[in-house]
């Protein structure tokens, strides 16, 4: 946890470090398990590796130097002994003030608990990224919520995030639909569920696309219809894609998604088209038209083999395809915005395809094609190993799954809490629906395949998000039973001097890692390490809730515990909120 004493040690060591002519900025600290006491530890290798004035091996010098310094900084005010061993420097604090520093830090910082300072740095997260004129199914939902949970980390680790989302209004599909609704819907307008009316409509569109070659021939007329610009046909499908849009936000709403910047397809078209005649100009691609697409043989120009292939970029009528758009998109984002970097999520198959691109740009001269970054994502299996695609009608839309997690979750918590009143058992059951849905999304690694199924989601005794928030309500009873208040500032600062029950350290060293699990989350991008760590905070609690009586322990105790009832209850809050997970007060 970094505290003001760690600070203070890392500004004396600095210190040294340009007295004697060595490289600042070379020394970390981190947090040593408890083991009988808490400390902090900093390797002295790496500034041993980069001292120009270093005779002998690098673990030696790193010890010679841990020596010097253990000299320097002496005794610092919290800690109770120094020591230099085997190249590290190490710090032990006085068990009781750091069981203290860390509850009165917590109480201090309340939900911004855990929270970094401002990075500076500026980020785009491209994430969702649907076709309109389709629904949002459950092939969706791991990129809605990954997306998403990346955004709070990297805000609340300090950057400037934007939020993007790339949508795909343009191509074959929206043709499809558009076709069949003149031919057969004209005139109808969407009924309350937006998104199952344009998806039943786009199933019924693509049926008649496969099944009646006559259909399939009035879609390529109108096709060259919407190429010539007819203006009919630009009319309807700007109100269309608007029904589509109003869909997602309802599904968004749902989930917690927001976005600051929404780009389209078609507004990368033609700007694709001229960059294509640019990278011609320039020799980067080859034309193969009229019989052959436009190409650029990336392995070819670079020198490799196999590895980032050959990338299509024009088809060889001159319409565009997926290519064609990315590199103006690409660019447009960096024009827009200062970023210092630009994150899409998108599904592990597009790696090659976003490989390919990035090398593009760079080949082109941008500097910041280096800072695109593709963050490659599994799909998910539904029970029976169904892979989500949006091809037949079958899929299961997004409100649907959210729709059936609220009718299980609301028949639970009937069970569970059979005296609240119907409207927040409604209220609950949402909060536990969705958790329940995000947790196993982002609780495996990103590039890991994700199985659901209903029993473990919201599993009230396993690794799930209902177990974690009811973590949370139990500590709101406690506290309730109490008296206490939680309101902001109203918890004194207690001391812990009393013997602490393993439970407690454990409970304490749950709580004061959150802002490193949280570092850690943001370098990698990996909201599983949030997950892992609130389903372990929440274990700690309920491991120190069976052992150590709160209610019934004497004046001191109780006040401690109490407090650490609370903090525990911040913490666990801020680290579901990371993950866009809601702590309802009961359940
Ligand atoms: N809309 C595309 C699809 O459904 C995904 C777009 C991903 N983003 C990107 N910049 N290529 O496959």
């Amino acid at each position: 946890m970094p505290f003001n004493e760690q600070k203070k040690i890392l500004k004396k060591i600095d210190q040294f470090c340009l007295e004697q002519n060595l490289p600042v900025g070379k020394i970390e600290f981190r947090d040593i398990p408890f083991s009988g006491e808490w400390g902090i530890a900093a390797p002295l290798f790496p500034l041993a590796a980069a001292d120009p004035n270093r005779v002998g091996p690098v673990p030696q010098h790193a010890q010679a130097l841990a020596e010097k310094l253990k000299e320097e900084i002496s005794l610092p005010a919290g800690f109770s002994r120094v020591e230099a061993v085997r190249g590290y420097l190490n710090l032990y604090f006085e068990t009781s003030q750091y069981a203290n520093k860390v509850i009165d830090y917590v109480h201090y910082a309340d939900h911004c608990y855990g929270m970094a300072e401002p990075t500076g740095k500026t980020v785009m997260v491209e994430y969702s990224n649907p076709n309109t004129h389709k629904p949002l199914h459950v092939g969706h939902l791991r990129n809605v919520i990954l997306g998403s949970s990346v955004c709070n980390i990297l805000e609340a680790n300090g950057d400037k995030v934007i939020r993007a989302n790339y949508i795909g209004d343009i191509g074959l599909h929206v043709i499809k639909w558009m076709c069949n609704y003149e031919m057969y819907h004209a005139g109808q307008e969407p009924s309350a569920d937006i998104m199952r009316w344009m998806a039943d409509l786009y199933t019924e569109a693509d049926r008649r696309f496969h099944d009646d070659p006559d259909f399939e021939e009035a879609c390529r007329v109108y096709f060259s219809r919407w190429d010539e610009g007819d203006k009919d046909i630009e009319a309807l499908w700007l109100k269309t894609r608007q029904w589509s849009m109003d869909g997602f936000k309802q599904v968004y709403d749902l989930l917690g998604a927001k976005f600051d910047r929404v780009y389209f397809e078609s507004d990368v078209e033609e700007s694709g088209k001229v960059l294509v005649e640019d990278l011609l100009a320039r020799g980067l691609a080859e034309d193969g038209r009229p019989e052959n697409p436009v190409i650029i043989d990336l392995d070819k120009l670079l020198g490799t083999k196999e590895e980032y292939r050959v990338a299509v970029i024009l088809r060889s009528d001159g319409t565009s395809l997926y290519a064609t758009k990315e590199l103006p998109l690409a660019i447009m984002k960096f024009e827009e915005y200062p970023l210092d970097q630009s994150i899409y999520v998108i599904d592990v198959r597009q790696s090659l395809h976003m490989k390919q691109m990035s090398k593009v740009l760079e080949l082109m001269g941008y500097d910041w094609a280096k800072q695109i970054y593709h963050l490659a994502y599994e799909i998910v299996n539904l029970p029976g190993n169904v892979i989500m695609s949006s091809r037949d009608g079958t899929v299961v839309l997004l409100d649907d799954l959210i729709r059936e997690a609220t009718d299980r979750a609301l028949s639970i918590v009937k069970e569970k809490n059979p005296d609240l009143n119907p409207e927040s058992q409604h209220e609950v059951a949402e909060m536990v629906a969705i958790g329940a849905i995000k947790y196993p999304m982002i609780s495996r690694e990103n590039t890991k395949i994700v199985t659901f199924d209903w029993e473990s989601a919201l599993d009230f005794n396993g690794q799930s998000a209902p177990y974690i928030q009811y973590a949370c309500v139990r500590a709101n009873s406690i506290l309730k039973r109490a008296g206490v208040s939680t309101e902001y500032g109203q918890m004194p600062s207690v001391s812990f001097a009393y013997e602490l029950d393993a439970a407690e350290v454990n409970l304490i060293e749950l709580i004061a890692r959150l802002p490193m699990e949280l570092g850690k989350a943001a370098k990698e991008y990996k909201p599983s390490q949030i997950a892992t760590y609130a389903y372990d905070l929440a274990k700690a609690f309920n491991d120190f809730y069976n052992q150590c009586p709160v209610l019934n322990a004497e004046d001191e105790k109780r006040t401690a515990r109490l407090a650490l009832t609370n903090a525990a209850r911040i913490t666990i809050e801020n680290a579901l909120h990371l993950l866009g997970i809601k702590a309802p007060q009961v359940m």
